[in-house]
């Protein structure tokens, strides 16, 4: 047995950001698997694929997501360019997919316009257990609707991806916190509530209940959170509109038969929001009731952007903490199939030869191995037979010459001399074996 190389380690010059990580090895599968179910469900749903820049005016993000909000208060990656303009790493993507709809009128499109997105979002929050500064999200919005069952079907479409990828215990807490019309009496009633509690309250929410007693209901510390049970609770608020469109959601969701619990203290952390809220959470969750994604509907964004009234509903979902819970719950992500050919080539000649050749293979479909790099013709075997293939094909000078290649079965060692334009049939003929 040769001895394993010690490597030493080297101590980098630089090491990634503080809570910002590389995704690499193991983990890209996950990713892999995570992305391949999100695109399917995606096309399945009818929605289309928006890119938009990672980069973004601050304002949208002050306007949209809201100033009273911890993202926009504390949480935003800023910079000023060299020309003096003020901008943002994007916190989410709501905010960037509204104003992508409305700089390129896709408003004149058949309504409403489906629209999802996968990437990198940035936080500038302190890093822990299920929270980075850069995470990754897929995000769906559906803009120019205000049916209730469109809320009830992008519940269906998350909950759909979470159980593709074979996720467990899961439930949907869900709350309706009304509209413009009914909020603000029930802001007012829960105002004078923690009024009256005030001394119980964490220094944050007593800062916040002036500008956003909303934000209350869903702070995560303890004593918050107790007086957040007994808090009035929205849905004794509501307006007809908003207490119809609520019943229908879930109306619709019992059709679904999908598992939704009432959660009156389901706020959500962004300023947009308007009815329906929504979260999923794992059932095996710890206290701080770790969220997989969230959404609602937003149907006074498009105009406070600038656009029409135009009503529209959306989620997001985390990658980190979707595939953190995987792990936790052993779910095994579906493997890249490995490759079933190894092409090896020895000497300048069948170099040149074998890269045409091995894209040859490819586009037929043949997943192939090679090391282009080494000439040894046992060191390329050796790394075929660790890489497990059923087949190695070598071409060397002579066999350049004569037109042919050496197919070998890696199993019984047996070769045979075949004719290299009748390749692709043979391979595949054996690999069916
Ligand atoms: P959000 O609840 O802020 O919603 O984020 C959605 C999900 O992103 C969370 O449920 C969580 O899984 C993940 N997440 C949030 N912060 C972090 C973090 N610091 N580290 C790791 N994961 C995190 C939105 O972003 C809305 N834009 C969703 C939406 C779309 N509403 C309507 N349309």
């Amino acid at each position: 047995m040769p001895k394993p190389k010690i490597e030493k380690k080297i101590t980098p010059l630089f090491t990634a950001p503080k809570g910002m990580q590389d995704i690499l090895g193991e983990e890209e599968h996950y990713w892999r698997d995570l992305q391949r179910v999100v695109e399917k469900e995606a096309q399945s749903f009818n929605f289309k694929k928006i890119v938009s820049p990672i980069l973004e005016d601050i304002g949208l993000f002050q306007r949209a997501t809201g100033e009273t909000t911890d993202i926009v208060e504390k949480e935003m990656f800023e910079l000023t360019t060299k020309g003096g303009r003020s901008l943002a790493l994007r916190p989410e993507f709501t905010p960037s997919v509204i104003r992508a709809y409305l700089e390129n009128g896709l408003y004149a499109q058949p309504l409403p316009v489906k629209l999802y997105s996968l990437g990198p979002v940035f936080r500038y929050a302190q890093p822990q257990a299920g929270r980075k500064r850069q995470f990754h999200q897929f995000n769906f919005e559906i803009i120019g609707d205000k049916a209730p069952v469109l809320d009830a079907q992008l519940i269906s479409l998350f909950w759909e991806i979470l159980k593709k990828l074979k996720l467990k215990n899961l439930n949907i807490q869900i709350n309706s916190i009304g509209c413009g019309q009914c909020r603000p009496a029930y802001e007012r009633v829960l105002k004078d509530y923690y009024q009256r509690n005030l001394s119980k309250l964490c220094p944050d929410c007593r800062r916040r209940l002036k500008k956003n007693p909303l934000r209350l209901l869903d702070c995560k510390e303890d004593k918050c959170r107790l007086l957040a049970n007994n808090a009035p609770q929205i849905v004794d608020h509501l307006c007809e509109e908003c207490h119809d469109h609520f019943k229908d959601v879930l109306e619709f969701l019992d059709e679904l038969e999908l598992p939704y619990i009432l959660n009156p203290s389901l706020a959500r952390g962004l300023d947009y929001y308007t009815k329906t809220v929504f979260e999923v959470w794992p059932q095996e969750k710890d206290e701080r009731q770790i969220s997989l994604g969230g959404g609602g509907r937003y149907d006074l964004l498009v105009k406070l952007l600038g656009g029409r009234d135009t009503a529209a509903v959306g989620f997001a979902g985390g990658i980190e903490r979707i595939i953190d819970l995987m792990k936790v719950q052993k779910v095994e992500p579906a493997k890249v199939a490995p490759p079933q050919v190894y092409l090896a080539q020895l000497g300048e000649t069948a170099k040149k030869r074998a890269l045409k050749l091995f894209k040859t293979l490819i586009d037929a479909k043949i997943k192939v191995a090679e090391n282009f790099s080494k000439d040894s013709l046992k060191s390329q075997l050796r790394t075929a037979n660790r890489l497990g293939v059923r087949i190695s094909l070598i071409l060397g000078q002579k066999e350049v010459l004569e037109e042919t290649i050496i197919i070998r079965d890696m199993t019984t060692g047996v070769q045979e001399v075949v004719d290299i334009k009748k390749i692709v049939g043979e391979v595949k003929k054996r690999l069916r074996r």
